[in-house]
């Protein structure tokens, strides 16, 4: 993929999907701000983007906050010069459910899940116009498309992430800029483990079940890895997916076809 030498942010790159994907875009050439809410894993990032070669630097980032999104941009542009793509990859679930759900819940979801991908991409887009080129690409989910009465708001945080990445996607068209998501389905991760087990105590299933049970519904037969969710977010990443904006992508097995 062509993406060498450009200057990526990746967020929640701490682990799962979003170290995934960082890592990636480093052995495809990139240079990588690894930012995550948790400055040591953050820091864990980058160190092995440096092994690799590539220049790196992990930053504590609570990407719910406008300020800290604005910093991180700046820190960005201070240390390599420029900023060519933007993964807004942090996000968090929770299960719980909706004749339950609070202010705090709420409030909560949607201010790390969307009001998140509205900051980042504030904070990156003069520089992305100025330069007339870019990629940005937000991590929506499966659960977008097809939303569970366990995780409603988690749900519709998603769809808001696919809805605005179309508004933004035409904001950016005139300066060359994609804008695109991706809607991972069951990934192997710290969130799955969350989601199985909080499902399985809410519907009386042993730990692990819920996501055993999951698999036999995936047509390509097996749960997703970080990999196969970072592989597709090169691919937005590169100069290979010039012609493609306002889409998500469902990569999820082949469980939702659209
Ligand atoms: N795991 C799945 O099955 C799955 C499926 C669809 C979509 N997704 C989405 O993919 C993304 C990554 O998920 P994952 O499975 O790797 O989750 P994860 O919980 O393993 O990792 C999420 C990372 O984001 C960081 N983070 C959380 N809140 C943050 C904040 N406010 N600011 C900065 N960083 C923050 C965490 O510290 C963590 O390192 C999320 O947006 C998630 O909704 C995951």
């Amino acid at each position: 993929m062509k993406i060498e030498n450009r200057v990526a942010i990746v967020t929640g790159a701490g682990r799962g999907i979003g170290k995934a994907c960082a890592l990636r875009l480093a052995q495809d050439g990139a240079d990588v701000l690894a930012a995550d809410i948790d400055q040591v894993t953050a820091q864990q990032t980058a160190n092995e983007i440096r092994a690799l070669g590539r220049r790196s630097l992990g930053m504590g980032v609570d990407v719910s906050k406008q300020a800290e999104t604005r910093e991180m941009a700046a820190r960005a542009q201070a240390e390599f010069g420029r900023i060519d793509i933007l993964v807004n990859n942090a996000g968090i679930m929770h299960i719980k459910s909706w004749l339950d759900l609070n202010d705090e819940d709420l409030d909560r979801l949607y201010a790390v899940n969307f009001k998140s991908v509205i900051y980042s991409t504030q904070a990156v887009a003069r520089y992305l116009t100025e330069q007339c080129s870019g990629r940005i690409v937000n991590m929506a989910s499966m659960a977008a498309k097809t939303p569970r009465p366990l995780y409603i708001h988690y749900a519709a945080s998603k769809a808001a992430v696919v809805n605005v990445t179309r508004a933004l996607a035409l904001y950016f068209a005139p300066y060359g800029v994609t804008c695109n998501s991706v809607c991972p389905g069951t990934v192997d991760t710290k969130m799955w483990e969350y989601i199985d087990e909080e499902t399985g105590k809410i519907e009386g299933r042993q730990k692990g079940d819920t996501l055993r049970q999951r698999i036999p519904l995936i047509p390509l037969g097996r749960v997703e890895t970080p990999a196969d969710v970072a592989d597709v977010v090169a691919f937005l990443s590169s100069d290979d997916s010039r012609y493609m904006t306002g889409q998500s992508l469902v990569v999820d097995g082949g469980v939702y076809m659209e």
